[in-house]
């Protein structure tokens, strides 16, 4: 969970295994855990839900043997269900499909929880919070795009940025205390705003944890600082 009336709220790191090195997927993992990586986000396209198509279930399958590291399955396609019994057959802990795409929201975040994985709402940034009002009990997370789905690299949209607070208010004004995950350019610099306004699972890509403007270590360590930073905004805002 969220950890938002611990102590010391918990934001968890999901590097984007889109943006790891292809040719050495194995090193990048032994590297990921060495850092401490909580789980390992995998963006599932299908060329039409979005127009490109990084990772497939081989590579999903790989990596599952040489990782117990939990899986951050990311579906950013037209056929869920299809996907949802796929990725279940290869074993994640996190499945996010987008209200988007989905025809039967309701049903599909049912079949997810009853494949024993954990169902995520994931959103593109025009889409309001308003569209999970509905199918809120049947959320274990949401999943906030910050920048336009598809490809690594990319700006973040602005009026994303607000929406984690909008949704955090949301959450809570529902009583529900699930962790909000945001995805795209999750940077140095956005880090701290995009915590301090309830993000809890960061999505780490190009723009942080593989920069190329460091090694991982370095890059970590930024990215802890600027979580640092944004938790203790957030706990001044919280009072
Ligand atoms: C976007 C992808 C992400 C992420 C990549 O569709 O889901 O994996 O944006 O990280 P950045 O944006 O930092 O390159
Ligand atoms: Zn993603």
């Amino acid at each position: 969970m969220t950890g938002k009336h611990a102590e010391q709220p918990i934001v968890r790191l999901s590097p984007s295994m889109m943006c790891a090195d292809m040719l050495n997927l194995e090193r990048a993992v032994r590297e990921l855990e060495a850092i401490g990586a909580d789980m390992l986000h995998f963006d599932i396209m299908d060329a039409r839900f979005t127009p490109n198509m990084p990772l497939g279930f081989e590579t999903l399958r790989a990596v599952r043997s040489i990782t117990t590291l939990p899986f951050d399955v990311h579906l950013m396609v037209m056929d869920n269900d299809f996907f949802v019994e796929q990725i279940a057959a290869i074993g994640a802990e996190y499945v996010s499909v987008h209200v988007e795409s989905a025809t039967h929201l309701d049903r599909t975040l049912t079949q997810i929880r009853r494949l024993g994985m954990r169902a995520g709402a994931a959103l593109n940034p025009a889409t309001p919070p308003s569209r999970i009002a509905y199918i809120l009990q049947r959320l274990d997370f949401v999943m906030l795009m910050t920048v336009n789905p598809g490809y690594a690299g990319q700006a973040l949209v602005p009026a994303a940025l607000r929406k984690i607070g909008d949704m955090r208010a949301l959450l809570d004004h529902a009583h529900l205390d699930i962790p909000i995950a945001v995805d795209g350019n999750v940077s140095f610099a956005n880090i701290p705003d995009m915590v301090a306004l309830g993000a809890d699972i960061l999505v780490c890509g190009t723009s942080s944890l593989f920069s190329p403007d460091g090694d991982l270590g370095a890059n970590t360590a930024r990215v802890r600082e600027a979580v640092r930073a944004g938790l203790a905004r957030r706990l001044r805002a919280e009072g």
